[in-house]
Protein backbone atom coordinates (compact mmCIF):
# COMPACT_ATOMS: atom_id res chain seq x y z
CA UNK A 1 0.00 0.00 0.00
CA UNK A 2 0.96 3.70 -0.36
CA UNK A 3 -0.14 6.76 1.32
CA UNK A 4 -1.08 9.54 -1.48
CA UNK A 5 -2.66 13.02 -1.48
CA UNK A 6 -5.92 13.30 -2.55
CA UNK A 7 -4.96 15.56 -5.48
CA UNK A 8 -3.46 11.75 -7.33
CA UNK A 9 -6.54 10.17 -6.46
CA UNK A 10 -7.99 8.87 -9.33
CA UNK A 11 -11.07 6.55 -9.96
CA UNK A 12 -10.97 2.97 -9.92
CA UNK A 13 -7.77 3.12 -6.76
CA UNK A 14 -8.44 1.02 -3.94
CA UNK A 15 -8.86 1.84 -0.42
CA UNK A 16 -6.12 -0.07 1.77
CA UNK A 17 -7.29 1.62 5.26
CA UNK A 18 -10.57 2.94 6.42
CA UNK A 19 -10.77 6.45 5.66
CA UNK A 20 -11.80 8.37 8.98
CA UNK A 21 -12.83 11.84 9.99
CA UNK A 22 -11.73 14.18 12.30
CA UNK A 23 -14.65 12.50 14.70
CA UNK A 24 -12.62 9.25 14.06
CA UNK A 25 -16.17 8.09 12.20
CA UNK A 26 -15.20 5.95 9.28
CA UNK A 27 -16.64 7.46 6.17
CA UNK A 28 -15.59 4.77 3.48
CA UNK A 29 -14.17 1.26 3.94
CA UNK A 30 -10.40 -0.93 3.57
CA UNK A 31 -11.21 -2.43 -0.05
CA UNK A 32 -13.75 0.05 -1.55
CA UNK A 33 -13.21 0.84 -5.14
CA UNK A 34 -13.13 5.01 -5.96
CA UNK A 35 -15.26 6.60 -7.75
CA UNK A 36 -15.56 10.38 -8.36
CA UNK A 37 -17.91 10.98 -6.13
CA UNK A 38 -16.33 9.21 -3.48
CA UNK A 39 -13.34 10.92 -3.69
CA UNK A 40 -15.45 14.00 -3.60
CA UNK A 41 -16.65 12.59 -0.35
CA UNK A 42 -12.82 12.28 0.77
CA UNK A 43 -12.22 15.78 -0.31
CA UNK A 44 -15.32 17.47 1.45
CA UNK A 45 -14.17 15.66 4.51
CA UNK A 46 -11.16 17.96 4.79
CA UNK A 47 -9.15 14.98 4.41
CA UNK A 48 -5.09 15.37 2.58
CA UNK A 49 -4.25 12.28 2.25
CA UNK A 50 -5.00 8.44 2.08
CA UNK A 51 -3.71 4.73 2.15
CA UNK A 52 -4.34 2.95 -2.03
CA UNK A 53 -3.37 -0.36 -3.04
CA UNK A 54 -0.57 -0.31 -5.15
CA UNK A 55 -1.56 -1.36 -8.89
CA UNK A 56 -2.31 -5.50 -9.13
CA UNK A 57 -1.26 -5.90 -5.67
CA UNK A 58 -4.75 -7.50 -4.35
CA UNK A 59 -5.98 -7.77 -1.32
CA UNK A 60 -3.68 -5.81 1.47
CA UNK A 61 -4.18 -8.81 4.04
CA UNK A 62 -1.04 -11.13 4.50
CA UNK A 63 -1.78 -14.59 5.16
CA UNK A 64 -0.69 -15.19 8.99
CA UNK A 65 0.53 -18.56 7.33
CA UNK A 66 3.35 -16.80 5.09
CA UNK A 67 5.33 -14.71 7.08
CA UNK A 68 5.91 -10.93 6.68
CA UNK A 69 5.80 -9.89 3.40
CA UNK A 70 8.24 -6.70 2.04
CA UNK A 71 6.17 -4.24 2.37
CA UNK A 72 6.23 -0.47 1.02
CA UNK A 73 6.91 1.65 3.29
CA UNK A 74 4.52 4.19 4.05
CA UNK A 75 5.43 7.73 2.33
CA UNK A 76 3.48 10.07 3.73
CA UNK A 77 3.39 12.97 1.18
CA UNK A 78 3.41 12.25 -2.57
CA UNK A 79 6.36 13.29 -4.40
CA UNK A 80 6.65 17.00 -5.59
CA UNK A 81 5.19 18.27 -8.85
CA UNK A 82 7.61 18.03 -11.98
CA UNK A 83 9.24 21.73 -12.13
CA UNK A 84 8.78 22.10 -8.21
CA UNK A 85 12.08 23.67 -6.19
CA UNK A 86 11.18 20.51 -4.22
CA UNK A 87 12.08 18.31 -7.19
CA UNK A 88 15.98 19.56 -7.12
CA UNK A 89 15.93 18.56 -3.02
CA UNK A 90 18.26 16.13 -2.12
CA UNK A 91 17.69 12.79 -4.08
CA UNK A 92 16.85 10.87 -0.05
CA UNK A 93 14.91 13.79 1.89
CA UNK A 94 14.48 13.44 5.39
CA UNK A 95 11.03 12.95 6.47
CA UNK A 96 10.06 16.09 7.79
CA UNK A 97 11.66 17.55 4.16
CA UNK A 98 8.98 15.71 2.21
CA UNK A 99 6.58 16.98 4.42
CA UNK A 100 7.93 20.93 3.71
CA UNK A 101 8.29 20.12 0.50
CA UNK A 102 4.29 19.26 0.11
CA UNK A 103 1.84 20.80 -1.60
CA UNK A 104 -0.45 19.98 1.80
CA UNK A 105 2.19 21.75 4.24
CA UNK A 106 2.98 24.79 2.17
CA UNK A 107 -0.93 25.82 1.90
CA UNK A 108 -0.86 24.64 5.40
CA UNK A 109 2.08 26.92 6.06
CA UNK A 110 0.28 30.32 4.59
CA UNK A 111 -2.60 29.32 6.20
CA UNK A 112 -1.32 28.96 9.50
CA UNK A 113 1.00 32.21 8.71
CA UNK A 114 -2.52 33.99 8.26
CA UNK A 115 -3.89 32.63 11.34
CA UNK A 116 -0.89 33.23 13.23
CA UNK A 117 -0.65 37.47 12.20
CA UNK A 118 -4.12 37.72 13.24
CA UNK A 119 -4.04 36.12 16.42
CA UNK A 120 -0.98 38.27 17.35
CA UNK A 121 -3.07 41.86 16.10
CA UNK A 122 -6.09 40.68 18.22
CA UNK A 123 -3.45 39.57 21.36
CA UNK A 124 -1.79 42.85 21.55
CA UNK A 125 -5.05 45.10 20.72
CA UNK A 126 -6.12 42.66 23.92
CA UNK A 127 -3.63 43.96 25.73
CA UNK A 128 -2.54 47.19 24.85
CA UNK A 129 -5.83 48.61 24.28
CA UNK A 130 -7.59 46.83 26.98
CA UNK A 131 -10.22 45.68 24.11
CA UNK A 132 -12.65 42.78 24.92
CA UNK A 133 -12.06 39.41 23.92
CA UNK A 134 -14.50 37.62 21.64
CA UNK A 135 -13.86 34.13 22.44
CA UNK A 136 -15.72 32.77 19.17
CA UNK A 137 -14.02 34.79 17.04
CA UNK A 138 -10.12 33.76 18.04
CA UNK A 139 -11.57 30.42 17.38
CA UNK A 140 -12.05 30.63 13.71
CA UNK A 141 -8.87 30.56 12.13
CA UNK A 142 -7.53 28.19 14.67
CA UNK A 143 -10.58 25.65 13.85
CA UNK A 144 -10.35 26.15 9.78
CA UNK A 145 -6.81 24.90 10.22
CA UNK A 146 -8.05 21.81 11.75
CA UNK A 147 -10.59 21.31 9.31
CA UNK A 148 -8.66 21.78 6.23
CA UNK A 149 -5.76 19.14 8.21
CA UNK A 150 -8.89 16.46 8.11
CA UNK A 151 -7.28 13.97 10.78
CA UNK A 152 -5.17 14.34 14.03
CA UNK A 153 -2.37 12.53 12.33
CA UNK A 154 -2.45 14.93 9.71
CA UNK A 155 -2.86 18.03 11.86
CA UNK A 156 -0.55 16.23 13.82
CA UNK A 157 2.43 15.69 11.52
CA UNK A 158 1.90 19.38 10.03
CA UNK A 159 2.17 21.09 13.69
CA UNK A 160 5.46 19.30 13.97
CA UNK A 161 7.19 20.85 10.90
CA UNK A 162 5.67 24.25 11.56
CA UNK A 163 9.10 24.91 13.33
CA UNK A 164 10.67 27.67 11.62
CA UNK A 165 9.89 30.63 13.91
CA UNK A 166 11.59 32.25 16.17
CA UNK A 167 8.75 33.09 17.61
CA UNK A 168 7.81 32.23 21.61
CA UNK A 169 4.59 33.25 21.89
CA UNK A 170 2.30 33.34 18.82
CA UNK A 171 3.04 30.50 16.41
CA UNK A 172 3.59 28.46 20.12
CA UNK A 173 0.49 29.29 21.33
CA UNK A 174 -1.46 28.43 18.00
CA UNK A 175 0.52 25.41 18.02
CA UNK A 176 -0.68 24.48 21.25
CA UNK A 177 -4.22 25.45 20.85
CA UNK A 178 -4.08 22.80 18.04
CA UNK A 179 -2.12 20.45 19.90
CA UNK A 180 -4.87 20.88 22.56
CA UNK A 181 -7.90 20.26 20.16
CA UNK A 182 -6.29 16.95 18.66
CA UNK A 183 -5.61 15.72 21.97
CA UNK A 184 -8.89 16.62 23.05
CA UNK A 185 -10.62 14.65 20.20
CA UNK A 186 -7.94 11.56 21.39
CA UNK A 187 -9.15 12.02 24.93
CA UNK A 188 -12.81 11.71 23.69
CA UNK A 189 -13.66 14.96 25.13
CA UNK A 190 -17.03 16.83 23.34
CA UNK A 191 -16.90 19.38 20.85
CA UNK A 192 -17.36 22.13 23.20
CA UNK A 193 -15.02 20.79 25.59
CA UNK A 194 -12.14 20.50 23.03
CA UNK A 195 -12.75 24.23 21.25
CA UNK A 196 -12.36 25.28 25.02
CA UNK A 197 -9.09 23.39 25.10
CA UNK A 198 -8.15 25.14 21.94
CA UNK A 199 -9.03 28.45 23.66
CA UNK A 200 -6.91 27.67 26.55
CA UNK A 201 -3.83 26.78 24.30
CA UNK A 202 -4.14 30.33 22.18
CA UNK A 203 -4.19 32.28 25.28
CA UNK A 204 -2.56 30.12 27.94
CA UNK A 205 0.99 32.49 27.38
CA UNK A 206 -0.95 36.01 27.16
CA UNK A 207 0.95 36.92 30.59
CA UNK A 208 3.87 36.82 28.66
CA UNK A 209 3.44 40.05 27.14
CA UNK A 210 4.37 41.93 29.91
CA UNK A 211 7.16 40.31 29.97
CA UNK A 212 10.11 42.20 28.43
CA UNK A 213 11.12 41.37 25.26
CA UNK A 214 14.92 41.37 26.10
CA UNK A 215 14.81 38.72 28.96
CA UNK A 216 12.05 36.31 26.35
CA UNK A 217 14.48 36.58 23.20
CA UNK A 218 17.96 35.87 25.57
CA UNK A 219 19.85 33.84 23.25
CA UNK A 220 21.66 32.81 26.31
CA UNK A 221 20.93 31.34 29.98
CA UNK A 222 18.76 33.44 32.34
CA UNK A 223 20.13 34.29 35.21
CA UNK A 224 17.90 33.93 38.68
CA UNK A 225 16.52 37.51 38.46
CA UNK A 226 15.58 36.91 34.80
CA UNK A 227 14.23 33.24 35.82
CA UNK A 228 12.09 35.00 38.04
CA UNK A 229 10.71 37.52 36.11
CA UNK A 230 9.59 34.26 33.30
CA UNK A 231 8.05 32.58 36.05
CA UNK A 232 5.56 35.44 36.55
CA UNK A 233 3.81 35.16 33.53
CA UNK A 234 1.27 32.54 34.66
CA UNK A 235 -0.04 35.45 37.31
CA UNK A 236 0.11 38.26 34.60
CA UNK A 237 -1.51 35.76 32.07
CA UNK A 238 -4.40 34.68 34.90
CA UNK A 239 -4.77 38.71 35.63
CA UNK A 240 -5.01 39.93 32.06
CA UNK A 241 -8.10 37.43 31.36
CA UNK A 242 -9.59 37.55 34.93
CA UNK A 243 -10.18 41.72 34.05
CA UNK A 244 -11.80 40.30 31.02
CA UNK A 245 -13.93 38.13 32.58
CA UNK A 246 -13.43 34.96 30.39
CA UNK A 247 -14.23 31.40 30.75
CA UNK A 248 -12.82 30.06 34.25
CA UNK A 249 -11.03 27.67 32.59
CA UNK A 250 -9.13 29.60 30.21
CA UNK A 251 -8.11 31.79 33.55
CA UNK A 252 -6.92 28.81 35.47
CA UNK A 253 -5.06 27.24 32.19
CA UNK A 254 -3.11 30.77 31.86
CA UNK A 255 -2.81 30.54 35.80
CA UNK A 256 -1.67 26.65 36.17
CA UNK A 257 0.22 25.37 32.77
CA UNK A 258 3.19 25.38 34.87
CA UNK A 259 1.77 23.34 37.87
CA UNK A 260 2.90 19.56 37.53
CA UNK A 261 0.94 16.61 38.87
CA UNK A 262 3.31 15.72 41.60
CA UNK A 263 3.64 19.49 42.87
CA UNK A 264 7.00 20.54 41.41
CA UNK A 265 5.57 22.88 39.13
CA UNK A 266 5.26 26.90 39.71
CA UNK A 267 3.67 29.54 40.45
CA UNK A 268 1.44 28.08 43.05
CA UNK A 269 2.64 24.46 43.64
CA UNK A 270 -0.36 22.63 43.36
CA UNK A 271 -0.74 19.46 42.44
CA UNK A 272 -3.32 16.54 41.25
CA UNK A 273 -7.13 17.24 40.59
CA UNK A 274 -6.30 20.65 42.23
CA UNK A 275 -4.76 21.70 38.49
CA UNK A 276 -7.73 22.78 36.74
CA UNK A 277 -8.27 20.09 33.89
CA UNK A 278 -7.57 22.40 31.14
CA UNK A 279 -4.27 23.40 32.49
CA UNK A 280 -3.19 19.45 33.13
CA UNK A 281 -3.64 18.98 29.24
CA UNK A 282 -2.16 21.84 28.05
CA UNK A 283 0.91 21.27 30.49
CA UNK A 284 1.39 17.98 28.38
CA UNK A 285 1.28 19.64 24.76
CA UNK A 286 3.16 22.70 25.97
CA UNK A 287 6.08 21.10 26.97
CA UNK A 288 5.48 18.76 23.64
CA UNK A 289 5.64 21.89 21.83
CA UNK A 290 8.10 23.42 23.19
CA UNK A 291 10.60 20.27 23.06
CA UNK A 292 9.76 19.55 19.56
CA UNK A 293 10.58 22.80 18.57
CA UNK A 294 13.46 23.23 15.93
CA UNK A 295 16.21 24.77 16.96
CA UNK A 296 19.16 27.48 15.14
CA UNK A 297 21.49 23.79 15.09
CA UNK A 298 18.92 21.32 14.04
CA UNK A 299 15.27 20.82 12.61
CA UNK A 300 12.37 19.58 14.84
CA UNK A 301 13.19 16.43 16.89
CA UNK A 302 12.16 12.56 15.42
CA UNK A 303 8.90 12.13 17.87
CA UNK A 304 10.07 8.61 19.43
CA UNK A 305 13.10 11.21 20.79
CA UNK A 306 10.75 13.22 22.23
CA UNK A 307 8.14 10.54 23.73
CA UNK A 308 11.59 8.79 25.48
CA UNK A 309 12.53 12.70 26.57
CA UNK A 310 9.37 11.87 28.39
CA UNK A 311 9.37 8.36 29.34
CA UNK A 312 13.31 9.12 30.84
CA UNK A 313 11.38 12.37 32.84
CA UNK A 314 8.67 10.19 34.24
CA UNK A 315 5.25 10.55 33.93
CA UNK A 316 4.46 11.21 37.58
CA UNK A 317 4.52 14.99 36.85
CA UNK A 318 1.53 14.95 34.57
CA UNK A 319 -2.13 13.70 34.38
CA UNK A 320 -1.49 9.93 33.65
CA UNK A 321 -4.47 9.41 31.36
CA UNK A 322 -3.90 13.06 29.43
CA UNK A 323 0.60 11.99 29.05
CA UNK A 324 -0.47 8.44 28.04
CA UNK A 325 -3.25 9.04 25.43
CA UNK A 326 -1.31 11.68 23.87
CA UNK A 327 2.07 10.22 23.98
CA UNK A 328 0.45 6.60 22.35
CA UNK A 329 -1.37 8.93 19.56
CA UNK A 330 1.68 10.65 18.53
CA UNK A 331 3.82 6.96 18.75
CA UNK A 332 0.65 5.38 16.33
CA UNK A 333 0.84 8.38 14.34
CA UNK A 334 4.15 6.89 12.84
CA UNK A 335 3.11 3.38 12.51
CA UNK A 336 3.83 1.72 9.12
CA UNK A 337 6.02 4.49 8.61
CA UNK A 338 9.63 3.90 7.45
CA UNK A 339 12.53 4.74 9.88
CA UNK A 340 16.43 4.23 10.12
CA UNK A 341 17.73 2.58 12.88
CA UNK A 342 21.16 3.81 14.92
CA UNK A 343 22.63 0.82 13.62
CA UNK A 344 22.00 2.33 9.79
CA UNK A 345 19.44 -0.20 9.16
CA UNK A 346 15.86 1.05 7.43
CA UNK A 347 12.79 -0.78 8.58
CA UNK A 348 9.34 0.37 8.85
CA UNK A 349 7.76 0.67 12.49
CA UNK A 350 5.14 -1.64 12.24
CA UNK A 351 3.79 -1.74 16.38
CA UNK A 352 4.18 0.29 19.39
CA UNK A 353 5.26 -1.09 23.11
CA UNK A 354 2.91 0.12 25.27
CA UNK A 355 5.44 -0.30 27.99
CA UNK A 356 7.88 1.79 26.19
CA UNK A 357 6.32 4.03 23.82
CA UNK A 358 9.63 5.33 22.15
CA UNK A 359 10.99 1.74 21.62
CA UNK A 360 8.78 0.16 19.09
CA UNK A 361 8.53 -3.18 16.71
CA UNK A 362 10.98 -2.65 13.53
CA UNK A 363 10.63 -4.33 10.72
CA UNK A 364 13.71 -4.47 8.67
CA UNK A 365 13.17 -6.81 5.52
CA UNK A 366 12.06 -10.06 7.48
CA UNK A 367 13.89 -9.17 10.90
CA UNK A 368 11.62 -7.67 13.29
CA UNK A 369 13.82 -5.80 15.69
CA UNK A 370 12.06 -5.22 19.17
CA UNK A 371 13.43 -1.93 19.95
CA UNK A 372 12.13 -3.16 23.70
CA UNK A 373 15.02 -5.51 23.32
CA UNK A 374 17.53 -3.82 21.54
CA UNK A 375 18.32 -1.07 24.22
CA UNK A 376 21.64 -0.34 22.07
CA UNK A 377 19.34 0.62 19.23
CA UNK A 378 17.21 3.72 18.72
CA UNK A 379 15.31 5.30 15.85
CA UNK A 380 17.13 7.87 14.69
CA UNK A 381 15.15 9.70 12.14
CA UNK A 382 11.86 8.83 10.26
CA UNK A 383 12.47 8.70 6.61
FE1 LIG B 1 4.00 29.33 29.88
FE1 LIG C 1 3.75 27.91 26.58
Amino acid sequence: MRKISIFELTPGMVLAEDVMNFEHQTILAKGTELTDVLISRIELNGILSVFVEEPGSGSAEIPEDYGPAPQQPRRDVPPPPPGSSAEFAPSNPSYSERIRNSREFKEYKRDFDLATDEFKFKLNDMVENNSAIDTGELLQEPLKLIEKSGSGSNTFDMIHNMRDYDDLTYAHSMNVALLNYVAASWLGWSREDRELAMLCGMLHDIGKLKISHSILTKPGKLDAIEYKHIQKHPIHGYKILNEKGVNEHIQNTALMHHERYDGSGYPLQLSGESIDRFARLTAVTDVYEAMTAARCYRGPLCPFRVIEIFEDEGFEKYDAEFILTFLSNVGATYVRNACLLSDGREGEIIMLNKERLSRPVVQCGYDYVDLMKHPELTIQSLL
